[in-house]
């Protein structure tokens, strides 16, 4: 069966999820060609500083130059090929490889080899960009995210982003000083299961009243006073929420898709009515610092824009209200890593970034009542899908209910649709037979 055969209008081939011969052909048609998310500016705050990831699967090093400069390199050496930087991030003067003790400047270029003597007869001298670290053939910035691209050709970080641009507009826009730092550890993970499961379920509004019924449970047990206590009012309230009614998430939310594969799914939270109505003081604080920065109308303007998870096809998916985001690192077809970062917003009360560390135990820490119950159910579709049973999926929830979206995208019916999934296949589909 053709690649172009794996996708249809209402179903996919089970193939796409476990075959290694597909993603191996994802990592070439896709992860080496759109723009990847290497990280945020402030992940490498001074010169020297280093960040450390992965783009189709080959290291790759984001450094701050001397100049300032943000630099995205391959993590090679120029002499025998050992990948220069092994901690995930540091800083360093130079970087030196840790073989033969070639050193290179922040930018990748090389700038001394032990005992030079003896390339004498060779081509072999500090500054030729030949023995360097190479640069990625392009790499961008919108707002302080970094993205880089293998493929040196191709629609700009803009084009490829478009209205998607507006979720990276409201998590910085949030922060009264206008920008957003990473800060407060890494939650990683490994699942067994397809990279493309976590982004279809990260949108997937019909899930949570199914899947993470237990902590929904607890939850509501908690006496409404829980909600004071400081220690666990937003996980409290983020677990009931998970527990809402159909209903809402049909009627309330939302979800749109656009070019390339991204996608968010709208939400009804309402800080104002559901914080400060609760006499959270750092709320109103928050709120002041807002309003001194930007005026009453802009900050109502800001705060009501109201997301849930946006995807931005195929490595990241952030929560603008919530100050987190989600890295998607396929390892293998059954096998993907999820990193997750808490972004403090500059200006705002320290109570915030602590609401924002707690909404990261419940949602993405491994140890989380929630977390645990998608994983879950990834390994159960990677088992699933070994069966003979059924060569298809069903990806047809709210189909004929697409409609047009004035920024040029699609909304759908309501917020219990597939579209997303829909759309990210459309996009896959365009890669992977481009
Ligand atoms: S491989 Fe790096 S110095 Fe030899
Ligand atoms: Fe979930």
């Amino acid at each position: 069966m053709d690649v172009e055969q794996l996708v249809q209008a209402d179903r996919v081939h089970r193939r796409v999820y476990n075959d290694t011969e597909i993603f191996e052909l994802e990592i070439e048609k896709i992860f080496s060609v759109a723009w990847i998310y290497i990280g945020h500016v402030s992940q490498v705050q001074n010169p020297g500083d280093f960040y450390c990831t992965d783009i189709a699967l080959q290291p790759v090093v984001m450094t701050r130059h001397s100049d300032g400069e943000i630099k995205v390199l391959f993590n090679r050496c120029g002499h025998r090929g050992a990948q220069v930087i092994r901690p995930e991030n540091g800083s360093s003067e130079t970087y030196r490889c840790c073989y033969h003790g070639w050193e290179y400047d922040t930018d990748g270029t090389l700038i001394a080899v032990p005992r030079p003597r003896g390339y004498e007869k060779s081509a072999v001298q500090p500054g030729d960009p030949a023995y360097g670290m190479t640069h990625v053939p392009r790499m961008a910035e919108y707002r302080g995210f970094v993205f880089a691209s293998l493929s040196p050709t191709g629609p700009t970080l803009e084009e490829f982003l478009g209205p998607i641009a507006t979720s990276i507009d409201d998590l910085v826009d949030r922060a009264p000083d206008g920008e957003i730092e990473v800060a407060g550890g890494v939650a990683r993970h490994l699942y067994q299961g397809n990279w493309k499961l976590v982004f279809e379920n990260l949108c997937d509004g019909l899930h949570p009243n199914c899947v993470h019924q237990s902590s929904i449970e607890a939850a509501n047990q908690q006496d409404d006073t829980t909600y004071s206590d400081g220690a666990g009012e937003i996980g409290v309230r983020q677990m009931r929420q998970n527990g809402a009614p159909w209903e809402f998430w049909e009627d309330q939310v939302g979800l749109w898709a656009y070019r390339f594969g991204h996608s968010y799914l709208g939400d009804y939270h309402d800080d104002a009515k559901l914080v400060a109505a609760r006499n959270d003081s750092s709320f109103d604080d928050y709120y002041a610092a807002m309003e001194a920065a930007k005026g009453n109308a802009r900050t109502q303007e800001i705060l009501g824009v109201m997301r849930w998870n946006t995807n931005i096809y195929p490595t990241i998916s952030f929560m603008s209200q919530f100050r987190q985001l989600r890295v998607i690192r396929p390892v293998s077809v059954d096998q993907t890593e999820v990193l997750g970062f808490c972004f403090r917003l500059k200006g705002a009360p320290e109570k915030m970034f602590h609401d924002t560390i707690r909404f990261a135990n419940i949602t993405n820490a491994v140890a989380s009542p929630v977390l645990t119950d998608d994983l879950e159910t990834y390994d159960r579709i990677r088992r699933g899908l070994m069966t003979d049973g059924n060569d298809w999926i069903a990806t047809s929830r709210g189909l004929g209910g697409d409609a047009p979206d004035e920024d040029g995208g699609w909304c759908a019916e309501n917020g219990l649709s597939e579209l997303h999934i829909r759309n990210m296949f459309d996009a896959w589909s365009h890669y992977m037979t481009d």
